[in-house]
């Protein structure tokens, strides 16, 4: 992995020996004759007609995410909701229904809504803990199953080897969003999965400077996905944000790892704030679903999310009163960052489905970064003691 981040799908020789990945800023490319422009159409003869159905740049990368996913093929998309529609799209036709983890990113939510509401097509969702509860719900008409894991933004975990062995019973294909994880620390077709996609907004552009989808699979359907409802919709990549991908992506596990060993060590001080109620994070051994995190991730990945004793207005004063840790949505980024899901990222699914959810209007998500782990939690402590109007003792800065 340490070495497919740096390598996999570029060749400087093939590029007068430059170092970077040249960013192929076109739009078309140009035929020799009529008769090669008619064989590259009738995909006789491989090679680029335009930057809508493939680009050098960001080929190498859709070959570099193929590869870190253990996959036949991978492919692009302008954004991870791009990605996310292009597939469901691919996969259902109208009548259809899709079985849905109990939980899935707001927007996602917005296109299952959207797509129930103008083409038909159902959607369930599901807590997947056990073989009866997948099995109550698979219809004749279930087109594919959805999984995000964890889930954005409760933490939950899915079990993809249980799913996967349900879904290839019924010959049902299952689409994992592994935003989350990153290809480091979860590698969902391996445990079965059909389509892995991320939005690539987040750990691996790793810098918060793009917006960018990325989806793996096995060739015929990545090919199927990328001559219908990506060709014809349209939502592609650039190539200078394939060209940010490729350079945030050389560092991603070095940027995890370092993620996740702040992550721990937040959790560990959050869980003995008396202003904080409940935290969830895959990796803490006390967790509900610590066994799960063993089996499908490395580990428990850079994302908290925590319930404080209070209301939402306490929810958004602690936000209010960071300095260090910044407001906003997105993930993934060498800045912390945090947010209040039920106001903001999942603001649009209606408060019942929400509580369904578990997203409280207590609940806060926090994206642990790059930075000194003891200045992030200083600046948290400060906050939740100010919080409570309860001091606590400034916790011991060992290493
Ligand atoms: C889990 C998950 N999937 C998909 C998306 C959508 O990605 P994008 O914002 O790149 O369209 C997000 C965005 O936050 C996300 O958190």
């Amino acid at each position: 992995m340490e070495t497919a981040v740096i390598h996999s799908g570029y060749d400087a020789k093939e590029h007068l020996g430059s170092l970077a990945t040249p960013i192929f800023q076109t739009s078309t490319f140009t035929f020799e004759s009529a008769e090669q422009g008619e064989r590259r159409f009738a995909g006789e003869e491989d090679g680029f007609i335009y930057s809508r159905l493939g680009n050098p740049t960001v080929k190498a990368l859709e070959e570099r995410i193929a590869e870190l996913e253990g996959a036949e093929a991978g492919l692009a998309f302008g954004s991870g909701m791009a990605a996310v529609s292009a597939i469901l799209m691919a996969l259902t036709k109208s009548g259809d229904h899709i079985l849905c983890s109990q939980g899935v990113y707001g927007c996602t939510f917005g296109l299952l809504q959207l797509m129930e509401e103008k083409y038909q097509i159902t959607h369930d969702f599901c807590s997947m803990e056990t073989e009866e509860q997948l099995e109550t719900l698979i219809r004749p008409e279930t087109a594919c199953i959805y999984v995000e894991t964890p889930i954005n933004p409760t933490m939950k975990l899915i079990d993809l080897e249980l799913v996967a062995k349900i879904a290839k019973k019924h010959g049902i294909p299952v689409v994992v969003d592994n935003t989350f994880s990153s290809p480091y620390l979860q590698q969902p077709l391996k445990a079965g999965c059909d389509i892995v996609l991320h939005s690539a907004t987040k750990y691996i552009g790793g810098h918060g400077d793009v917006i960018a989808g990325l989806a793996a699979g096995k060739k015929e359907l990545i090919h199927t996905i990328a001559m219908t409802t990506l060709k014809d919709v349209g939502g592609v990549m650039s190539p200078f944000d394939a060209w940010l991908l490729l350079r945030g992506m050389k560092t991603l596990p070095v940027r995890m790892d370092r993620h996740c060993e702040n992550a721990e060590y937040i959790v560990e001080q959050l869980k003995q704030h008396p202003a904080v109620q409940q935290v969830f994070y895959p990796g803490d051994a006390t967790g509900g679903d610590y066994e799960i995190m063993q089996k499908q991730m490395k580990k428990g990945g850079g994302l908290i999310s925590f319930e404080i004793n209070g209301s939402k207005q306490h929810a958004q004063q602690l936000l209010n009163r960071l300095s260090l840790i910044k407001i906003a949505v997105s993930l993934g980024d060498a800045e912390t960052l945090i947010q209040h899901p039920a106001t903001m990222t999942h603001s649009g699914v209606p408060e019942q489905k929400r509580v369904q959810m578990g997203i409280s209007d207590k609940l806060i998500r926090l994206s642990v970064g790059l930075e000194a782990k003891q200045d992030i939690w200083e600046d948290l402590q400060q906050a939740l003691d100010q919080l409570m109007e309860v001091k606590t003792p400034i916790q011991s800065k060992q290493a």
